[in-house]
């Protein structure tokens, strides 16, 4: 979704804002656009939009042009209107004076520019633009800069409670020594700074400044001078708590990798380690969970959804707990009956409007809640009863990578937890459990080579298959999101056994088809499947185990994965099929940290 970033303080606000926004471009960058407001008394806004990167921003604008301690950028996943320059924020009312960057939907934009604003002139196709010009309806004229201060919070608490949406907002008003700030169902932070704060949408925007950080909650307006924080909600004022971040700017930095979904991937094997140091101890798995489930239900969306897949099987496979999946998006409308069951929201962000939609359901229906995440106060966190972190590290690149792997460790731990065994059969399974970081990096080390080979090869064609089956059913499904993501070529993801009811009439020669062989109680099937599928004249590249020799017979190539148990085989296969989309998109010369019309967060419905 939309980054946005405002800064009020002692120091040149453009260097600060075009480094924010750079760093939280992953949220959407198909345009941007930045506003200094000049020291004069009448704080003349200065502005700039366009298509470019903020790298390039970076690069053209001449900081001497555009001097001033007080700004606001904005880098925008269209939603209203095409990515233009008119439709890059921030956003004006008539007159010029109030200005507005915004996140989120405003649903009744419509209606409002047709009723109360019908007498106002447009010049965006956004959503976003009603809110400046509603907030200047609402301001009533005062000389006093205090008495404006006031004015300006009201107006723009005015002006939201006749938005119906979803908003993250900063409002800033020529000749104001501060900024307006609200949320509504979608992300807003306050970095505290020293005589300076700054407010985003998100942690990585502010982490090169400050590790203080202020979590904004649903309703919140908050009212940010250079040495002033002042929330309300609900008409009250109310005190938020500052935390500290452990994330450094290194982790927001490619540290020598040419992409962070590269970088990533390598970090995999740290991830399971750090999510397993996180939970085991002496006396065994500790979730910080008081936990009896006899059913769990989960909702997530994209990577994320696959995860929860994976997650059912291990589960069931090691506790005998009955686990059902569904689509965020799916459950929120449906007709679904939530008895006694224990819901979970996997979300690498926290803040996926569907899973968080989700969530907000569940607890209607007195469920409880639980939210397995990356993110430390995060809003799932906030509306779930109990969260379970997975210690992925900041995770930039728009693919999920080393945040699933993450997801899957903890599916292994609550499997365990649930599985409630004799202490002597937790520990052997925990043994296995930390061999996990080991088998990823044998797959990087050993196999890295080979899979940019098979990479070479794959990126010729423009459609793929996945198959898997049981547990590596949804990591078919994650390689073929994956390779589509970042590649652009036609993917899909299905259970071995079910092409032949349908997309058989698909297999061509041009058809490759990445088949995961891992040597379980289903392997015999999945030779049946591939020869099937060779029959059909499609190429096959089998996910095999080192040793795995018979496959040599069935298959044109070949992606090695180390030996392990076919319950743990999902880690190894994972980080292959990560790499595989990875360097298949490099040789199309892909955009692979931008992909297109994507972005990180999706904080829309
Ligand atoms: C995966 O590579 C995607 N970027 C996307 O599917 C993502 O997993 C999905 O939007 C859910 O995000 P979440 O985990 O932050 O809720």
């Amino acid at each position: 979704m939309c980054g946005i970033i405002g800064y009020v303080g002692e120091r040149e606000a453009l260097p600060i804002i075009l480094d924010s926004l750079q760093r939280i471009e992953y949220r959407g960058y198909d345009s941007c656009g930045i506003l200094v407001q000049d020291n004069s008394a009448d704080g003349k806004f200065q502005v700039h939009k366009s298509l470019k990167s903020i790298a390039q921003l970076k690069n053209n604008l001449a900081e001497s042009e555009y001097t001033g301690t007080i700004g606001v950028g904005h880098t925008r996943w269209a939603t209203h209107g095409v990515p233009a320059r008119r439709n890059a924020h921030p956003h004006f009312d008539c007159e010029g004076e109030i200005a507005v960057v915004h996140n989120g939907i405003i649903e009744n934009f419509q209606a409002l520019k047709e009723g109360p604003l019908s007498n106002c002139r447009f010049k965006s196709d956004t959503d976003t633009e009603v809110i400046a010009h509603l907030t200047k309806k609402k301001m009533i004229k005062t000389d006093s800069l205090e008495g404006f201060e006031l004015q300006l919070k009201e107006a723009v608490k005015a002006c939201l409670s006749e938005l119906m949406g979803s908003y993250a907002i900063i409002v800033t008003a020529k000749g104001f020594d501060g900024l307006v700030a609200a949320r509504q169902d979608s992300p807003l932070i306050i970095g505290v700074g020293d005589r300076e704060n700054f407010i985003a949408s998100d942690v990585p925007a502010v982490l090169e400044q400050t590790n203080r950080i202020i979590y904004l909650e649903e309703g919140d307006i908050a009212v940010v001078k250079k040495d002033s924080i002042y929330i309300e909600n609900n008409d009250s004022e109310v005190k938020r708590n500052e935390r500290l971040i452990p994330w450094t700017t290194e982790d927001a930095e490619k540290g020598g990798y040419e992409h962070f979904m590269l970088k990533e991937i390598h970090e995999e094997p740290k991830a399971i380690i750090d999510t397993l140091r996180g939970y085991l101890s002496e006396e065994g798995i500790c979730l910080g969970l008081e936990c009896d489930a006899r059913r769990i239900l989960m909702v997530a969306c994209g990577t994320s959804y696959y995860a929860a897949l994976c997650g059912k099987y291990m589960i069931e496979h090691l506790a005998k707990v009955p686990v059902q999946v569904e689509l965020a998006s799916e459950f929120n409308y449906s007709d679904f009956v939530l008895d006694d069951m224990m819901v979970m929201a996997i979300t690498q962000s926290g803040e996926t409007a569907d899973t968080l939609m989700a969530l907000k359901k569940a607890k209607r229906f007195g469920c409880k809640t639980v939210a397995i995440t990356n993110v430390v106060g995060s809003t799932a966190t906030r509306i779930a009863d109990d969260a379970i972190y997975i210690r992925a590290g900041l995770e930039i690149g728009v693919a999920a990578t080393k945040s699933f792997i993450a997801q899957l460790v903890i599916f292994y731990l609550l499997g365990l937890f649930l599985a409630k065994m004799p202490k002597h059969r937790l520990e052997e399974r925990i043994s296995d459990l930390e061999l996990m970081p080991l088998l990823a990096q044998v797959v990087l080390d050993e196999e890295g080579e080979n899979i940019q080979k098979q990479a070479g090869y794959l990126s010729n064609y423009a459609n793929a298959f996945f198959v898997g089956r049981g547990v590596n059913l949804p990591i078919a499904l994650e390689g073929a999101l994956k390779l589509k993501e970042i590649s652009y070529i036609h993917a899909e993801g299905y259970a071995a056994g079910e092409l032949k009811h349908g997309p058989f009439a698909l297999l061509t020669e041009d058809t490759p088809v990445i088949a995961i062989m891992t040597p379980d109680s289903t392997y015999d099937k999945t030779v049946g499947n591939v020869k099937e599928i060779k029959a059909r004249g499609a190429p096959v590249i089998a996910i095999a185990e080192q040793g795995d020799e018979e496959v040599e017979k069935y298959v044109d190539r070949v992606i090695r994965v180390p030996k392990t148990g076919a319950i743990f085989s999902p880690i190894a296969n994972t980080v292959a099929l990560h790499l595989l989309a990875y360097w298949t998109a490099k040789e199309r010369g892909c955009e692979i940290d931008k992909p297109r019309n994507l972005a990180k967060s999706v904080t829309v419905e």
